[in-house]
């Protein structure tokens, strides 16, 4: 177990704290495989710090930008050419297999499962589902991947100016070959679902094991009152069902919170959360499982009781065996 990891990248302060939930969730919920963080030059100090209290091994690398505008423009994310970086995660030899993660992603179940697939497994992309998406993959370091990799970046580019088109063009065989190959869409769900196919996504987004907040709103673009422990904002824009978004910030403001907060001492950091104390709710009565149920359906699960981390590990625990 020692040689496979989650690979996440973050090349600045605001995917840092994507990087830091991530990382926090995959401890959670127990993983055995080790956790690393490839960074940026622009991480801050403080923040490397938290990173390395929650990550096995944080590494610093050159960033790739993939400079193509115009691809990128199509997809209206000018910023998408530096996930050309994380091309890198393929000198990680050190290990022999590993799961990337965008630091946008949320586990919320225990995935070590994904190491028994192999290279190249991702789920569909939900914009185009014979591309994959790029969010989650399975894969094996190897520099001559890596090297062939970069070659193809040079002589092809990018069909989406970002990682995806590039991976999708190079394991173009993804979509007809090789069926083990393609990660079920809970292995990284977004809730473009909830707009496109919202019964599906009523009927089995609580099985979810990743969520991903893919678009340009990301959950640290919010603020949080953690006396109400409610999100403030425009929550639909967050691409993620509502109630996926508070587990992220009430991850971040119960766990997170108070490491930067010691990291950054003196320094002036944006938490998000509105007040310095971060207080957790009551225990709520206990409700019927059909109560429950539609808690769930409305975007209101119970994370701090029946909903929480251990609860729902044992009932996944109960129902694998
Ligand atoms: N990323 C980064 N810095 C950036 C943009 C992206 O480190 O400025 C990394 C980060 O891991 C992020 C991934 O690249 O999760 C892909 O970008 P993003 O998640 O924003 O793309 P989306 O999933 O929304 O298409
Ligand atoms: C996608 C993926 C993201 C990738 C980006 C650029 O939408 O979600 O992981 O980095 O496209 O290709
Ligand atoms: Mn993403």
């Amino acid at each position: 177990m020692a040689d496979q990891a989650f690979v996440t990248l973050a090349t600045n302060d605001s995917y840092a704290k994507g990087a830091m939930v991530l990382g926090q969730s995959l401890k959670n919920h127990k993983t055995s495989r080790k956790l690393v963080v490839m960074i940026g030059p622009h991480v801050s100090d403080p923040s490397r710090a938290v990173l390395r209290r929650i990550y096995d091994e944080v590494r610093l690398v050159d960033v790739l930008d993939s400079g193509d505008s115009a691809h990128l423009a199509m997809m209206k994310r000018p910023d998408l050419g530096i996930t050309f970086t994380k091309l890198h995660c393929w000198k990680l030899t050190h290990y022999s297999k590993c799961v990337f993660m965008d630091a946008d992603t949320l586990v919320v179940s225990n995935v070590d499962e994904l190491f028994d697939r192999e290279e190249l497994s991702a789920a569909p992309d939900p914009g185009w589902p014979d591309c994959f998406n790029s969010g989650v993959f399975v894969f094996r370091p190897s520099k001559e991947t890596h090297g062939k990799l970069l070659q193809f970046c040079t002589e092809h580019g990018s069909f989406d100016g970002g990682d995806q088109g590039v991976l999708n063009a190079y394991f173009g065989d993804w979509a007809t070959t090789d069926i083990s190959k393609h990660l079920p869409f809970i292995y990284n769900l977004s809730s473009v679902a909830l707009y496109t196919y919202a019964p599906a996504f009523k009927q089995f987004g609580s099985k979810a094991k990743v969520v991903h907040f893919l678009g340009p709103t990301k959950p640290w673009s919010y603020t949080f009152d953690p006396r109400a422990q409610r999100v403030k904002g425009d929550v639909e824009a967050a691409a993620s069902h509502p109630s996926f978004l508070l587990e992220w910030w009430i991850l971040f403001a119960s766990s997170v919170v108070p490491m930067m907060r010691q990291e950054y001492g003196d320094m002036a950091f944006h938490s998000g959360c509105e007040e310095e104390e971060i207080l957790l709710a009551a225990p709520q009565p206990t409700l019927s499982s059909l109560e429950r149920k539609n808690n769930w359906e409305q975007g209101q699960a119970d994370y701090m009781g029946m909903d929480s981390f251990d609860n729902i590990q044992k009932k996944l625990d109960s129902f694998l065996k």
